[in-house]
């Protein structure tokens, strides 16, 4: 059952620039016809400085911020030009705005630092909670729109968006995101690993080993993340390391 109001990630920690890379390959993949503005949806915006960073990528969308924690809004509101539509997230609010060209998911559908060092992360961040979020933003979404989903801890081909949702093959260096990811009965099924410096990192070490370049957008650095399969069986069929999904059916 869709539901856009249950909460995922309860922390709003955000900052200008990060998910640039991941906002130029979506630039890539809309379809824009000609006269109608592109309407994109960030979900989860936090205090705001996502939203200015997709207005700035992609200067010929309406771009629309939501977010389900009252104080974090607030200062979006106070951070976002008036071009910039903000407003609670609530079924209503979500539908009344859309449909959307686009709708970004960076850092929402899942629960971190709590799952972090969980083999099994159900009890904490169940698939049904992730699963009827997802639901809910996919019928808002335009046919042909695109999903951008970045750290979520589940994966789109487990859940009943399957054959609905195609993988874009546009292979963003920063994966689908760090975070690992589980099957929908929560066990852990991957490891991510940066490619940085000539070595292989942990995403961890390498964050707290380069914090402060990682930090500063306006110098970005070359790095690459990937998933691993962590030892048992693999999971054909699964796409770890893709960000951008198509709607290709209702
Ligand atoms: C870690 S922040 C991510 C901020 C930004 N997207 C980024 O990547 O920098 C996650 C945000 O998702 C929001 N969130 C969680 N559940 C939500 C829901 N059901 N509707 C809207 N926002 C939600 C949280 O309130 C939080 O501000």
């Amino acid at each position: 059952m869709e539901d856009l109001t249950i909460q995922q990630q309860a922390n709003s920690h955000t900052f200008a620039g990060r998910n640039d890379r991941f906002f130029q390959a979506l630039g890539r993949s809309l379809n824009r016809s000609a006269g109608a503005p592109l309407k994109v949806l960030s979900f989860g915006c936090s205090t705001g400085e996502e939203c200015l960073d997709l207005a700035r990528i992609l200067p010929d969308a309406n771009i629309f911020g939501t977010d389900i924690k009252r104080s974090a809004l607030q200062k979006a509101q106070v951070t976002c030009p008036p071009d910039i539509t903000v407003f609670m997230s609530t079924q209503n609010a979500i539908r009344d705005h859309g449909p959307y060209d686009a709708i970004t998911a960076m850092s929402v559908f899942c629960l971190w630092p709590a799952t972090s060092g969980l083999e099994n992360i159900t009890e904490v961040y169940p698939f049904s909670t992730f699963e009827s979020g997802l639901l809910g933003l996919f019928q808002h979404l335009k046919p042909g729109g695109v999903l951008l989903l970045q750290n979520a801890q589940y994966m789109v081909e487990d859940t009943t968006l399957a054959d609905k949702l195609e993988p874009i093959d546009d292979i963003v260096s920063d994966s689908s995101g760090w975070i690992f990811k589980c099957a929908p009965n929560g066990d852990r099924l991957t490891t991510s690993q940066v490619d940085y410096d000539g070595r292989q990192w942990s995403f961890p070490d390498f964050f707290l080993a380069n914090a402060d370049r990682i930090k500063d957008t306006t110098h970005p650095i070359e790095f690459s993340v990937s998933h691993r399969w962590t030892p048992g069986p693999e999971i054909y069929g699964r796409n770890p390391d893709i960000a951008l999904w198509r709607k290709i059916r209702e």
